[in-house]
């Protein structure tokens, strides 16, 4: 290690596995390097690692919060949080997604919890009152302090984008536009019109592994065959897996469909006679996992917990219009069945990884295991920066 290398991280506060990691890094984050092993187990279980993630991945890029099919409606809110700032994530009065810091003006409490629909966002504890745009409109008992200046405390608009129905915040408000970093992308999945999809189902879950892991398991095909023998691999065996080139902000593959399976349908007219014959499986770097099939959406928005635990975010969407219920119920249970499976591995997993004995070995060839690649290559450029 050079002496200037490290000197993004003060060094006093990591230990040397943690430096070796981030050495790691930072030789696959230069250009052209392409990642030969999987990651050391510090990558996914080291506290002063996933802190370095917080303030450096998560609070600098583009993060995933949901789905715009969550909140149809005027008022319709739901509370979450990114890097461990609490957010409300609402339709304003406008009809526009905005998302504010969900952090009273005037002491701190949470002005909001959990999920539901209001004019007014009242905060609990001395009644300060908000309008949807973050305005404070009414501080009962305060109209004749001399301190209070209601221009001044509105809750903070945080920086925020909707592409392809997905809700992404920013919240060091620096990052450049989404869509131009994922222009690329958008030409594979243009012909889908996914804006055009409805939300049937939208949940959130506690998964006992490190966030990466989840990203890592979504994004590449090699599990297909041994995790799913029964749900998916009958479909999108990991044989048939092709990688799509990334650019820096997202990655993509392929899950080619075996000829005997049948058409997946509704879709939109525009699918091309290829596009109808597999799912396309990407990533939206950090924390935004999806697979867009011919007739339906299944996303995944990873927010780190601990180390060890993630909150996902995951919903399905589709083509067809207003299904009736037992046919959600049946779509569900069919991603319920093969999310289980993923789970029960990740989980596992986790405590391998957190093993003295775990030694990487080394990754499969890009079809199946190159997106980890571009991912590695991605969480270094992020740290190192
Ligand atoms: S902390 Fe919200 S009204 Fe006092
Ligand atoms: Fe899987």
């Amino acid at each position: 290690m050079s002496d200037s290398s490290m000197s993004y991280f003060p060094s006093e506060d990591i230990s040397n596995a943690d430096q070796q990691l981030l050495e790691k890094l930072q030789e696959l984050a230069r250009p052209g390097v392409r990642a030969t092993h999987a990651m050391p187990g510090e990558f996914y279980t080291s506290p002063a690692f996933a802190e370095i993630e917080r303030t450096k991945v998560f609070r600098r890029n583009w993060v995933c919060v949901g789905h715009t099919g969550e909140i149809p409606t005027k008022g319709d809110y739901y509370t979450t949080d990114v890097a461990g700032e609490p957010l409300i994530v609402q339709r304003d009065g406008s009809g526009e997604v905005r998302v504010m810091a969900n952090v009273c003006r005037h002491r701190g409490n949470l002005v909001a919890t959990g999920r539901g629909n209001k004019k007014l966002h009242v905060c609990a504890y001395h009644a300060w009152t908000f309008e949807l745009d973050g305005k404070l409109k009414r501080a009962p008992l305060m109209q004749d302090s001399p301190f209070l200046d209601t221009a001044r405390c509105a809750l903070p608009t945080i920086a925020t984008t909707v592409w392809q129905n997905f809700i992404f915040v920013n919240l060091d408000g620096n990052a450049p536009p989404l869509a131009q970093s994922l222009a690329p992308l958008e030409t594979h999945i243009r012909n889908y019109h996914h804006e055009e999809r409805e939300l049937y189902h939208s949940t959130e879950e506690v998964w006992q592994t490190n966030w990466k892991c989840l990203a890592e398991n979504f994004m590449e095909g090699y599990h297909l065959n041994a995790t799913h023998p029964r749900t998916l691999r009958p479909v999108t065996p990991t044989e048939l897996c092709e990688y799509v080139e990334g650019n820096g902000h997202f990655s993509a593959y392929r899950a080619h469909y075996t000829p005997d399976s049948s058409q997946r349908a509704p879709h939109h007219p525009e699918l091309s006679a290829d596009e109808r014959r597999f799912s396309f499986l990407f990533s939206v770097f950090p924390n935004l996992v999806v697979t867009y099939m011919p007739h339906q959406t299944v996303y995944l928005c990873l927010r780190p917990k601990t180390v060890d635990s993630v909150a996902v975010r995951w919903g399905i969407a589709g083509h067809e219009q207003a299904p009736d219920e037992a046919s959600v119920a049946s779509y569900v249970a069919f991603a319920d069945a093969f999310n289980a499976e993923d789970r029960t591995k990740l989980e596992t997993l986790q405590t391998g990884l957190h093993s003295s004995f775990y030694n990487p070995g080394p990754l499969a060839c890009d079809n199946l295991e190159g997106t980890l690649r571009d991912f590695y290559a991605y969480i270094g450029k992020q740290v190192i920066e």
